[in-house]
């Protein structure tokens, strides 16, 4: 491998825009060449504005054609396991964008290609980079909080459903609404920190209360359709998931509905718990903690870490210097693949109206 990486983008839309292209910048020996979007007015104009070199319409042509070292797939999901596979398969370490694939066994498929090409790949689940979801690890993995038993999470918005009337509404390229979108995040940092034990069966239940009256609508997404657009996908889902050892979890993720923005993670265990509000949504106390002291009752908060910079910028370079050293990525595939199988079950109970085992 040459000392400067070669970087591509595939999807100039929104997250790469905002996160990937500044992030991957930020990396020292990376060097962005290319970026690639079926848009060709918009791969033009970012490439334009940002200074990118190369731009493709197609991204096969770019992974022949750009001998790239690293590439980012920041598309509708759909799309993730073919490019994934793809890029894998032109010899390139591959981001993916979360959430990974629309089922578990295109995920496992992207896993497989990763290992026989030797390359690294990794899911954009930013959020374990921030500093109070560093501070929460810290603290789960102390021991101190006992058996852990139950994890309550949610991410939930008022008002934001992206992207109406583009792919992000359009069920067979998103694979689901909020729970999918944003959902996988919160899933993603819970298993986190309680060591991604594994999980048995999920029943869930979803909604659609704005969407598709095209309320509720926010303004995230490089696309947006005026009404009546395409939008067949839950604006609200809410889940218990089992797992073994008879730990639980419910996890919540709303677009919009009638409530608090916000995202809180709550962690017990038999000897204490946290709590994880974070400051990216504008907490005041991003952590505490819960226990007794002499069988008196106790709260505190936990100090954080001084933020390392932005979580995208933290993102890429964690993973380009976990390729350098031949280390393993924070975020490992099979952790991503185990939110793709979650989020499988839970879409399929909600259909369904039964609870799902996973196997
Ligand atoms: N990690 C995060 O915090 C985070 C935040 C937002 C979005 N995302 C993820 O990033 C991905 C993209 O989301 P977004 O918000 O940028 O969406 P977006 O709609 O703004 O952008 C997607 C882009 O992909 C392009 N595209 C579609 N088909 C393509 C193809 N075949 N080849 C090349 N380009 C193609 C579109 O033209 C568009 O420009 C999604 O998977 C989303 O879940 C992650």
């Amino acid at each position: 491998m040459s000392t400067t990486l070669r970087a591509g983008i595939i999807g100039a839309g929104s997250i790469a825009q905002e996160a990937h292209i500044t992030a991957f910048r930020s990396v020292p020996d990376v060097e962005l060449v290319a970026l690639c979007d079926v848009n060709k007015e918009r791969v033009t104009e970012i490439a334009t504005e940002r200074g990118i070199p190369q731009t493709y319409t197609d991204y096969k042509r770019m992974l022949k054609k750009a001998d790239l070292d690293l590439v980012v797939v920041a598309t509708p999901n759909a799309l993730h396991a073919r490019m994934t596979i793809d890029a894998l398969k032109a010899g390139a370490h591959v981001l993916c964008e979360k959430p990974m694939a629309l089922t578990y066994r295109d995920a496992m498929a992207m896993i497989d290609t990763s290992q026989k090409m030797l390359r690294s790949l990794t899911v954009g689940f930013c959020l374990r980079h921030s500093p109070d979801a560093i501070a929460a690890k810290q603290k789960c993995v102390s021991g101190d909080l006992g058996q852990v038993y139950y994890c309550k999470a949610s991410l939930l918005r008022r008002s934001g459903i992206p992207g109406y009337g583009s792919w992000f509404t359009n069920k067979d390229m998103s694979g689901g609404g909020a729970m999918m979108d944003i959902g996988c995040h919160v899933t993603d940092l819970s298993l986190y920190l309680m060591g991604h034990p594994k999980p048995v069966a999920v029943s869930a239940t979803t909604y659609a209360n704005f969407g598709p009256k095209a309320i509720g609508l926010g303004t995230w997404g490089a696309d947006h359709a005026e009404p009546p657009a395409r939008c067949d996908v839950d604006d609200l889902a809410t889940a218990f998931i089992r797992f073994e050892d008879g730990l639980v979890m419910t996890v919540e993720a709303s677009w919009a509905g009638h409530g608090t923005d916000g995202m809180r993670i709550q962690i017990f265990g038999t000897e204490g718990g946290i709590e994880l509000n974070p400051k990216l949504f504008g907490a005041d106390a991003p952590l505490r903690w819960f226990t007794r002291r002499e069988s008196e009752l106790a709260e505190e908060p936990i100090d954080l870490p001084p933020s390392a910079g932005n979580i995208y910028d933290l993102q890429a370079q964690a993973w380009v210097s976990a390729i350098r050293s031949g280390a393993a990525p924070l975020v490992l595939p099979e952790q991503a693949a185990m939110v793709s199988q979650i989020t499988e079950a839970l879409y399929k109970s909600a259909e369904s109206g039964k609870e799902v085992q996973i196997r």
